[in-house]
């Protein structure tokens, strides 16, 4: 079972929207795929529509363990269903962290979720509140955006704190890369800082794909879709997430093939 948690120390940098777009991603080319939403603000079920917004989840199937059925929201695809947040009242937050932070409840999710999916995402809270120790204890691998703007290539290093943190006490999440979200080439400080990325970490740590600022995400949120559902033919833009899908199945090593798979002859 693959699991990937998308994680960031820092805010309002892509997390839940890359979660999104790459989850679609995944499962047009083929990935039954669960997108799970571990943040308390119910960021996955805010870009999408109110149904998704307002229906039980996460905070249900961890505090009633309700069978993992029973909450998940199928899609139209499909290789893609959703788990969002469900309800939690504001009061209720720093418990439902907690609940999350040993990594057992999301755990126990993971376990259900492979009888019926070759992939789970996670996306999570900025920082390492509970909800975002616990999806990285449950987790087989960990992406993280990185908004290409100042200072960026800084919070990057608290990850990998986590991360060592986490294999000193016996967890061994594997760092997929560093994907650089919001990226204006033409703009002086964001190159810059894409720059300072790609000369700061090593090569193999930073995703080829990066996700270009562009009004299409605000145009998708609006619509409550991912970009690419955003029309029948989607804005380029919705092809990062093809490539990116692509270039992760290596790095996780998501290779099962069909018996059939091959080869298609373009003309009997
Ligand atoms: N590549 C992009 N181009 C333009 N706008 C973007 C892009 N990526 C995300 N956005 C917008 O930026 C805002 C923040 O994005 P998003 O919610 O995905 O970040 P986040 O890291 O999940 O935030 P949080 O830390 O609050 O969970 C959203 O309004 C989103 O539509
Ligand atoms: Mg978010």
């Amino acid at each position: 079972m693959t699991v990937l948690a998308i994680v960031s120390p820092k805010g309002g940098c892509g997390k839940t929207t890359v979660a999104l777009n790459l989850s679609l991603a995944f499962a047009r080319r083929g990935w039954s795929t669960l997108l799970v939403d571990t943040d308390p603000q119910g960021a996955v079920g805010l870009s999408l529509t109110r149904r998704v917004a307002d229906a039980r989840g996460l905070a249900e199937y961890v505090a009633h363990r309700r069978p993992l059925g029973e909450v998940v929201i199928a899609t139209r695809l499909e290789n893609l269903a959703i788990l969002p947040i469900g309800h939690i009242a504001i009061q209720d937050t720093p418990g439902f962290h907690a609940a999350l932070a040993d990594g057992a409840a999301l755990g126990r999710l993971v376990e259900e979720a492979a009888a019926a999916y070759h992939l789970v995402i996670f996306d999570t809270p900025s920082g390492f509140g509970g909800a975002t120790v616990g999806a990285l204890r449950a987790a087989t691998h960990v992406l993280c955006p990185v908004q290409a703007e100042p200072l960026a290539s800084r919070s990057v290093t608290q990850v990998f704190e986590v991360l060592a943190w986490l294999r000193d006490n016996e967890v061994a999440v594997e760092p997929v890369g560093l994907l650089l979200t919001m990226l204006q080439l033409r703009e002086k400080d964001s190159l810059e800082a894409a720059e300072t990325v790609w000369g700061g970490f090593p090569e193999e740590l930073v995703l080829e794909p990066a996700v270009p600022r562009d009004p299409a995400f605000l145009a998708a949120s609006s619509a409550g879709v991912p970009v690419g559902l955003l029309s029948r033919r989607p804005p380029p833009v919705a092809m990062v997430f093809d490539k990116l899908a692509a270039e992760l199945e290596q790095r996780m090593r998501l290779t099962e093939k069909e018996p059939d798979d091959g080869p298609v002859a373009l003309v009997d």
